[in-house]
């Protein structure tokens, strides 16, 4: 069995696969309470949080699948990118699991365990294939032409998609994170009538621009009087509570416009990509991979095309350690083991995919 051990931002993750990837069990702690009423995370506060939620979480999974240590046949870890405190957590606490168990310790990059992700709900996706990964952090439009070989296309000049939806939502009062905030709140709305401006348009590029986007919401938010600076941010739930006013009816117009733009954007890169490197699969990952819109309307392009499209399962769009563990056993079964002494392993901000350079 294979431990795999995911600290990368907010979330503490411990998983258990078997060596032919199973998922044996899939723990996630979310901080997201601590963290909502800031609009965003608080590095600090998650790194402290990480420190004590390990060890209860390993004691569960090992309770849950009558395991322990010395069942285990490697233990897998995010190394980078990330809160660099955050990862110093699950990095030293892995090392020192690996120690205490004798086995190897397979440290993974969290946008590689993004982008297999995909893999733990669909036996049948094979690469190679044009892959989305769109989180928090990062942007990355990507052709993985097998393990371990991606060739990124384009990447964010700015704002991460996930981003723009977190201060999205947050200008219009709402906590973290936005992006499901922003979902329902277009859900709600059938009609998006605010034309908002598409960036980089008309442009040859498969890079993604948010921010300007996020300043034509701010404006649009503020020429409505909606947009919220030292307010206390609140949830879906208490929004949908309050009596129905106009400003409610703007905040869910301007949502949904704002999820129209984010649709119509990632859209036309696949598009834009698919001409270039014509391909027989697509993949979104990533947290915002979970949004139903966006998977709508990859879903149209794809079988338009007559290709597959594929997405991860709910559980594994955002992060997870079920993806860590699943990719550290892809590089076992090919021998690529770091020979290094592990012990000696760092944690870093930044990662060869999340640092890669546009070959388009
Ligand atoms: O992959 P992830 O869990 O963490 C990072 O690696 O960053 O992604 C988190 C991001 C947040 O920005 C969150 O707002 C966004 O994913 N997200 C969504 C949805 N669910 C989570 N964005 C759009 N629609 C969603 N349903
Ligand atoms: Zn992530």
């Amino acid at each position: 069995m294979i431990l795999a051990i995911e600290t990368s931002c907010d979330d503490s993750a411990v998983a258990l696969l078997d060596m032919d990837g199973k998922i044996i069990t899939n723990q996630i702690s979310s901080q997201t309470e601590l963290h909502e009423k800031y609009g965003g995370i608080v590095p600090e506060i998650a790194s402290r949080k990480h420190l004590t939620t390990l060890p209860l979480l390993l004691r569960h999974v090992f309770d849950q699948s009558g395991t322990g240590l010395k069942d285990l046949k490697a233990i897998a870890v995010t190394y980078a990118p990330g809160l660099i405190g955050s990862l110093l957590v699950g990095v030293s606490y892995a090392k020192s699991l690996a120690w205490m168990a004798g086995v190897p310790l397979i440290p993974v990059d969290h946008l590689e365990g993004h982008l297999l992700a995909p893999f733990l709900d669909h036996k049948e996706l094979d690469f190679p294939y044009l892959g989305l990964i769109a989180s928090g952090g990062h942007t990355h439009l990507i052709i993985a032409q097998g393990l371990g070989d991606y060739q990124l296309l384009g990447r964010t000049m700015d704002d991460a998609a996930g981003e723009a939806y977190d201060k999205v939502a947050k200008m219009l009062g709402f906590q973290y994170p936005g992006g499901p905030v922003i979902e329902k709140l277009a859900s709600d709305c059938p009609k998006a009538s605010i034309e908002f401006p598409i960036p980089l348009k008309g442009k040859k590029t498969f890079d993604f621009s948010f921010s300007g986007l996020k300043t034509a919401v701010r404006n649009e938010a503020i020429a409505r009087d909606l947009y919220v600076e030292k307010q206390e941010l609140i949830s879906y739930e208490t929004f949908s509570k309050k009596p129905e006013s106009d400003a409610k009816v703007m905040t869910r117009d301007i949502a949904a416009s704002f999820q129209k733009t984010v649709e119509k954007i990632v859209i036309q890169r696949f598009e834009q990509a698919l001409k270039v490197y014509p391909q027989k699969k697509l993949v979104l990952t990533g947290g915002v991979a979970a949004n139903r819109g966006l998977q709508k309307g990859l879903d149209k392009l794809a079988s338009g095309k007559k290709i597959s499209f594929y997405y991860p399962g709910m559980r594994h769009c955002t992060d997870n350690a079920a993806m860590i563990g699943y990719t550290a056993l892809q590089h076992l079964k090919r021998g690529n083991v770091p020979q290094n002494d592990y012990l000696r392993l760092n944690a870093s901000s930044r990662s060869p995919i999340s640092q890669m350079t546009v070959s388009a």
